[in-house]
């Protein structure tokens, strides 16, 4: 089935000057760019994305980081979206993610992991609602 996916290239993906090798990667994987831009988040909008995870011990630290430096929210499409972005970039500990992932290569720490993925189709679309409008979104015929 087509689905979407928000990836976010990190903040710690921008400052390494990682974007274009990680956008050429998630391009080989098969995805289709529906929107791309590059902003710094507030704390406030760091804090409203990961709403989901308030209260954790990581909470704090992690909105702290997403707003550090700019990142780079791109909304993806392809078929089996989800469940095959998430396998090209690895599980969230670099320490536990597989060979050959962007994770993996390129992430220093669970925190700090080069790169963001919604968790479902719905949150997909719901994350890439966060970020751009309809006519930011170039359909795909
Ligand atoms: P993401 O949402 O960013 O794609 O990452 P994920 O699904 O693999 O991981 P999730 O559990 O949703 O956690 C969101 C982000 O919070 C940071 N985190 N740090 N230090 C820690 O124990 C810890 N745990 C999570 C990571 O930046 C993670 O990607
Ligand atoms: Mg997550």
């Amino acid at each position: 089935m087509i689905e979407r996916t928000l990836a976010i290239l990190k903040p710690d993906c921008v400052r390494k000057n990682l974007t274009g090798e990680v956008i050429a990667r998630i391009e080989k994987a098969g995805f289709k760019i529906l929107g791309m831009k590059k902003i710094k988040l507030t704390k406030e909008t760091a804090g409203g994305f990961y709403a989901v995870h308030k209260g954790k011990p990581f909470y704090e630290g992690l909105v702290e980081f997403m707003s550090s430096a700019p990142c780079v929210p791109i909304a993806l499409e392809k078929d089996n979206a989800i469940a095959d972005y998430r396998t090209l970039i690895g599980a969230t500990d670099p320490k536990d993610a597989a060979p050959g992932t962007i994770r993996k290569l390129f992430a220093d720490n669970k925190g700090e992991n080069i790169v963001h993925g919604s968790d479902s189709p719905e949150n997909g679309k719901i994350e890439i609602g966060y970020f751009f409008s309809e006519k930011e979104l170039i359909e795909l015929g």
